[in-house]
C-alpha cells in the first residue's frame, strides 16, 4: 500500500499588511486583524519578521500576536542581543533566525552558520533552554546544514528564493534538486524541515511535494493576491495551490 503523503503547513508571513499600515504611519490595517483573516482562511500558523529598523511589523504587532494568534506564531527575527530579549519575554512558539542588513528590501540569502558557530550555538541554548525551538533559515548547503544539527537548533527553514528566481525550467529543477538533497540530508541529522522565500501560487506545489517537509512560510504573494480578493480567500487558495488543486 502507498503511504499517505504529506503536504506541508502554511505559515501565513503577515509583515506585508504591515507595511501598508506603515506607508502612512497610521493604525491601519491592523496585522492582528489580519491574522485573524489568515486563521479563517486555514493559515496554520501566522510568521512575523520584527526587523531591527522596524519598517513593518512593530513590537506592539508581536505581543498583541502572541495574545491573540490561535494557531502558532513564528518570529523571524536576527540573532541580536535585543532581539533575543524580546523573544524570551513574548515567548513566539518558534523563533526563526534570518539574516539582516539594513539596506536589502527583504531577505537575502541564508544565515552563514559556519561562519558564526560560536553565537549561533549561544543563541540558539538562549531560546531552546527558554522553551522556544528554533528554525535556522539557510541555504540547502551541506556544510550549512552540518553546522545547523552542531547548534542543536530543531529545525532549518531551507532558502528558496534561488529556485523561485529560476530563469528556465532546467535551472528550476536543478534548484528543487538542491532542496530535496538539502531536505534529505537535514532529516537524516535529525533536523526538521520548513522553506521559504519567494515561494509563488504559481512554484509552490514542487516544494510542498519534497519528501518531509513541513512548514511553508509564505508572504509577499499571499499579501499581494489579498490586495485584489480579500485574505481570507487569497490564503485559502495558497493552501489549494500547496495541495496541487490551483
Ligand atoms: N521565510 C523567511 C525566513 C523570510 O525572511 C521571508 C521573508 O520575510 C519569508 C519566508 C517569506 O518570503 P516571501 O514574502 O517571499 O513569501
Amino acid at each position: 500500500m502507498l503511504g499517505e503523503v504529506r503536504l506541508p503547513t502554511l505559515g501565513v508571513n503577515i509583515d506585508h499588511i504591515a507595511t501598508i499600515r506603515q506607508a502612512r504611519r497610521t493604525v491601519e490595517p491592523d496585522p492582528v486583524a489580519a491574522a485573524v483573516l489568515a486563521e479563517l482562511g486555514g493559515a496554520d500558523g501566522i510568521t512575523v519578521h520584527l526587523r531591527e529598523d522596524r519598517r513593518h511589523i512593530q513590537q506592539r504587532d508581536v505581543q498583541l500576536l502572541r495574545q491573540t494568534v490561535r494557531t502558532h506564531l513564528n518570529l523571524e527575527m536576527a540573532a541580536t542581543d535585543e532581539m533575543v530579549a524580546i523573544a524570551l519575554d513574548i515567548k513566539p512558539d518558534y523563533v526563526t533566525l534570518v539574516p539582516e542588513k539594513r539596506e536589502e528590501v527583504t531577505t537575502e540569502g541564508g544565515l552563514d552558520i559556519v561562519g558564526q558557530l560560536e553565537r549561533m550555538n549561544e543563541v540558539v541554548d538562549k531560546l531552546q533552554s527558554a522553551d522556544i525551538p528554533v528554525s535556522l533559515f539557510i541555504d540547502a548547503d551541506r556544510a550549512q546544514i552540518e553546522a545547523s544539527v552542531k547548534t542543536k537548533a530543531q529545525f532549518i527553514e531551507l532558502h528558496t528564493g534561488r529556485y523561485a528566481e529560476a530563469h528556465n525550467e532546467a535551472n528550476r529543477q536543478q534548484e528543487l534538486t538542491v532542496l530535496s538533497q538539502g531536505a534529505e540530508q537535514a532529516i537524516a541529522s535529525g533536523l526538521r524541515v520548513n522553506a521559504g522565500h519567494g515561494l509563488t501560487y504559481w512554484n509552490v506545489y514542487a516544494v510542498a511535494c519534497i519528501s518531509g517537509m513541513e512548514e511553508l512560510n509564505i508572504g509577499h504573494t499571499i499579501v499581494s493576491r489579498a490586495a485584489l480578493v480579500g485574505l481570507e480567500r487569497a490564503v485559502r487558495e495558497m493552501k489549494q495551490a500547496i495541495r496541487g488543486e490551483l
